[in-house]
């Protein structure tokens, strides 16, 4: 019997029992009173977050909680609505009785209701959240490099510590940069007040090419690490964007000169990145311990983070955002598999792409015929993975003209999704 909830809005005078909550599914060793300070700094009612309670009809009690942040997120050179979730949590005592679907087909409704092209999330299983449409498309790449590995760019010289008055020009650098990198956030002000949140053992240093005026070319926000959890002096790149080579070669000159007080620099990234291409040595420092790389005589060099999933929602809002590569027109008829959770099927739908665009047309079973789930429709969709592949799985069946598929990967090419925003 699922349990019957009310799933509303929370309102200030919730905030010690959702403080409750998290506390009890994130954190148990830290007091309410904690959670509600750090977490939460006393105040529900925060810009771009739509934090839900859900109380149990029968005995009237909070028993689960989600937020909905509002995010807007770049791909293809656009910008698209999207959703993120977060902070999914049910009380310890209702726990594997159906309480979490209910709070993420909530969120689903809702999604919907706006059409919403794409919802967003960190799994804390993939599989938990694969039942419910998402696919993994978010994939990150991590180096533990000797500073001494890194070369020491003269252009190093450019590299300034940030200061409030440069925060417009670092935002809109952030934004040129993100126009051409599928999945990073477009930002609003609420998202920068955290990234730029003084934090102890945060720093923030720019690159300004021309110092004579305030535009910047670059930045680097990264935070040092408690040193007796490392064998040696270590700083972990957060985020870090280049609008040209002589600013990303600053910031790596930057790091390279730490080399008398920082041994290690975690250096997070997109895996198109060239980073590890400029290293003096293709390996990790040698000083951190490592299990063995079980290849042939091959250094370890980096490690891979298994990140964000995403999932569509209003599927025919997303078409509208998404750009294709020019190419002859042709017509797809999609048959996609409902998730498992979902308690109707899809209908068809027929697509026709011409110029550059994305079209539903009437649905016609003349078309060639593609059956897949939505996790792999959003997989493809986002360029994660590529058509030719999945049909080779058997992941993705196809009738009729199988053309088609190598004109839908041409249509669908792109470089996957990336981001450097968590929650
Ligand atoms: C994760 C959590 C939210 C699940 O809540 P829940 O109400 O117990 O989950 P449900 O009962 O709704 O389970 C939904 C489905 O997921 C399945 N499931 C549960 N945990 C799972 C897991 N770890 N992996 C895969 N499937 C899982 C259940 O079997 C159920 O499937 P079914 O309907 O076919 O039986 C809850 O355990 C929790 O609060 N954990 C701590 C906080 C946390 O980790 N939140 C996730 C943040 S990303």
């Amino acid at each position: 019997m699922p349990i019957h909830l009310n799933i509303r809005l929370a309102t200030q005078d919730d905030l010690t029992e959702l403080a409750n909550l998290n506390r009890l599914a994130f954190s148990p060793q830290q007091t309410v009173e904690q959670i509600k300070a750090h977490w939460f700094h006393n105040q529900l009612d925060q810009p771009g977050r739509r934090r839900y309670l859900a109380i149990d009809l029968q005995t009237n009690l909070a028993v689960g909680a989600y937020t909905i942040l509002d995010l807007r997120v770049w791909f293809m050179g656009q910008t698209i609505p999207a959703t993120g979730v977060a902070g999914i949590c049910v009380a310890p005592h209702k726990r594997g009785q159906g309480i979490s679907k209910q709070l993420i087909e909530h969120g689903l409704n809702i999604g919907h209701a706006e059409h919403i092209p794409l919802t967003m999330l960190y799994p804390f299983h993939h599989g938990f959240y694969r039942q419910f449409g998402w696919a993994w498309v978010g994939q990150s790449h991590q180096y533990r490099i000797s500073s001494h590995h890194l070369p020491l760019y003269a252009q190093r010289n450019n590299i300034y510590p940030y200061n409030p008055l440069y925060r417009e020009s670092l935002t809109t650098t952030y934004e040129e940069a993100a126009v051409s990198h599928n999945g990073w956030l477009h930002r609003q002000d609420w998202q920068w007040n955290d990234c730029l949140r003084c934090i102890p053992g945060r720093e923030i240093y720019i690159y300004r090419g021309n110092p004579s005026h305030y535009s910047i070319e670059g930045y680097v926000i990264y935070q040092f690490l408690a040193q007796s959890n490392w064998s040696v002096p270590t700083v972990i790149v957060q985020e870090w964007v280049a609008l040209n080579m002589d600013a990303y070669k600053g910031i790596l000159g930057f790091f390279a000169a730490l080399r008398d007080q920082v041994s290690t620099i975690i250096w997070n990234t997109y895996p198109d990145d060239l980073f590890p291409n400029l290293l003096m040595e293709q390996r990790q420092n040698p000083q951190l311990q490592s299990s063995p790389f079980h290849f042939g005589l091959t250094h370890p060099l980096g490690k891979i983070g298994a990140g964000f999933m995403w999932r569509l929602v209003d599927i025919f809002a997303a078409m509208n955002y998404r750009p294709i590569s020019q190419g002859k027109a042709f017509q797809i008829t999609f048959r996609v598999i409902a998730p498992k959770s979902s308690q109707v099927p899809y209908d068809p739908f027929t697509v026709h792409f011409s110029e550059g665009r994305m079209h539903r047309v009437e649905t016609s079973f003349d078309s060639p015929q593609i059956t897949l789930s939505l996790e792999h429709l959003t997989q493809l969709f986002f360029g994660f993975r590529r058509v030719a592949q999945l049909k080779w799985t058997g992941e993705l069946q196809v009738e009729g003209n199988e053309n088609c598929l190598s004109q839908l990967d041409r249509a669908w090419t792109t470089s996957p999704p990336f981001c450097w925003d968590f929650f």
